[in-house]
């Protein structure tokens, strides 16, 4: 495991409602540069709830977020250079289904980052090559696999030069024999320094990859611990029971 830095992303008190229904409750979270969080938790336990509000896809009722020092901007300019510093991949990979895979790649640099097309193609074909889909380069999305597609929707998030990446169940609707060359990507950012939080319930990439797994239940955050401490020893009720589940299937 790579040494940690300072803190990159500070999730301070945070409460998130929906209307009546409190989503997150006093979520306190710090992440480090260079660091992995893999939270864990069942289905409507707040997992991307969390990732919204870090990602600003959705507003919090109170508490703090800030990113690198800079606390989250409500709108405006600010906002959009936010979310340039935290790269965001779905479940659903979400490509252009009319543009090129490299297009995809190139859009936000050109668009956002102010790169020049020639610029943009050579960096875009450099990260196609690092995810392993480079010869699909002029495809459109739909010739090509799940697994090369969610590597193309990495790719694209890592061209805006983002601070932090987070995923959100990147692999969950992937074939099972897909799951794997996803999960080496994501290794291997991992292994490179990304600061990444991930949302999985891949429990191999999170002792080969995870500094830490933050067990999500009900909005909170029940329990923090190294990888392998969570997974032999887990501490909660809820935990144990939520891996139990997870182990049976
Ligand atoms: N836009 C929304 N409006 C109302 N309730 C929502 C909305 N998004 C999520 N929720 C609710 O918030 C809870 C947490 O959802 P979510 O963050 O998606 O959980 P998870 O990702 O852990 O499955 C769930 O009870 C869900 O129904
Ligand atoms: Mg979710």
């Amino acid at each position: 495991m790579t040494e940690t830095g300072a803190p990159l992303v500070v999730v301070e008190n945070v409460q998130k409602h929906y209307g009546d229904f409190q989503a997150l409750t006093d979520i306190d979270l710090t992440v480090n540069k260079g660091e992995v969080v893999v939270v864990i938790g069942p289905s409507g336990s707040g997992k991307s709830t969390l990732c919204r509000t870090i990602n600003r896809l959705e507003t919090i009722t109170s508490g703090e977020i800030s990113i690198d020092g800079n606390p989250l901007p409500a709108e405006g300019k600010g906002l959009a250079k936010l979310r340039a510093d935290v790269g965001m991949v779905f479940q659903s990979f979400n490509l252009f289904a009319h543009l090129t895979i490299l297009e995809n790649v190139t859009l936000g640099p050109i668009k956002v980052r102010g790169l020049k097309k020639a610029d943009a193609d050579k960096e875009g074909m450099a990260l196609l090559e690092r995810v392993g889909v480079a010869e699909q380069a002029s495809k459109l999305p739909a010739q090509l696999s799940g697994g090369q597609q969610q590597r193309v929707a990495i790719a694209r998030a890592l061209a805006m030069n983002p601070k932090v990446m987070l995923f959100d169940e990147p692999t969950s609707a992937l074939d099972p024999e897909m799951i794997n060359e996803v999960l080496d990507v994501m290794v291997g950012l991992a292994k490179d320094g990304m600061t990444m939080i991930v949302v999985t319930h891949e429990m191999g990439f999170a002792r080969k990859a995870a500094n830490r797994v933050v067990f999500m239940a009900d909005g909170k955050i029940v329990e923090e611990a190294t990888p392998e401490e969570f997974f032999t020893n887990p501490k909660s009720d809820r935990a144990k029971d939520f891996l139990s589940k997870l182990l049976t299937h």
